[in-house]
């Protein structure tokens, strides 16, 4: 259930060999990858190895795990920012109708997570899914109290994320709600890893471990998943 690695990078290498085997056993496969800081380095060496032909990802699709309502491309920060500029734009051949992304700015939000919904439908569920872990606990926008028998929906961020949002933008920006992809569709999911990196990490990462599956810490569901891995590298497994 949880993979000690010496670094973050070799966390983020395991990851990408992970996505590696999957597209070279199912050229299709929907992957969804998290926004946030942890992913970054999976980002890059998954586009390091699409621009060495290592990874083909023509037939591949992706659905967006959240977004900040009320943001979009042009806010740096944004997960839609950080998951284009970072990976998206980057692979080779990756077809943008491959595509999904919440719209944190639709008018209409219900129909928007309708939308996700259905593409995820379509494709069967979700074949691979790297997940961050927040300071607490959550998994996208899956906050403490969370309900686990949801699939996307809209949600009131709980005052740790807000406390913690500041980091990824330039300026205070005043969010209140996220746009994510619920626990029914993670849950389902036929591979999920939730990667922790960094000493910052160590506390909560021990509380998941230690507490059985609980709405306050929504990464303890990942428990009841079969294949849910929590990947750790050795600074946020220093209490585990
Ligand atoms: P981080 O965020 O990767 O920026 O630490 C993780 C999360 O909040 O899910």
């Amino acid at each position: 259930m949880l993979k000690k690695f010496k670094t973050d990078l070799a966390a983020a290498n395991a990851v990408c060999d992970r996505v590696e085997t999957l597209l070279s056993v199912k050229k299709d496969a929907l992957i969804c990858i998290a926004g946030g800081d942890t992913p970054l380095q999976t980002m890059q060496e998954l586009v390091r190895r699409s621009k060495t032909g290592q990874i083909d990802f023509r037939e591949a699709y992706f659905v967006g795990l959240d977004e900040w309502v009320g943001l979009g491309l042009e806010t740096p920060g944004s997960c839609r920012a950080t998951l284009f500029s970072q990976l998206f734009d980057k692979l080779i051949g990756l077809k943008k109708e491959h595509i999904c992304f919440f719209d944190g700015k639709a008018e209409d939000l219900a129909e928007e997570c309708d939308r996700i919904d259905q593409f995820v439908d379509k494709r069967g569920g979700i074949d691979f899914i790297l997940l961050g872990i927040g300071m607490n606990g959550h998994l996208g926008f899956n906050e403490p109290g969370v309900q686990i028998d949801l699939n996307a929906h809209v949600v009131e961020l709980d005052s740790v994320t807000k406390q913690v949002m500041s980091k990824y933008f330039e300026k205070d920006l005043p969010l209140t709600q996220g746009i994510s992809l619920g626990m029914k569709q993670i849950l389902a999911s036929k591979e999920i890893v939730v990667l922790a990196t960094g000493t910052k990490k160590a506390e909560i990462i021990q509380l998941t471990v230690e507490t059985e599956p609980t709405p306050q810490i929504p990464a303890t569901f990942m428990k009841k998943a079969k294949n849910a891995q929590f990947f750790v590298d050795e600074a946020a497994g220093s209490l585990v």
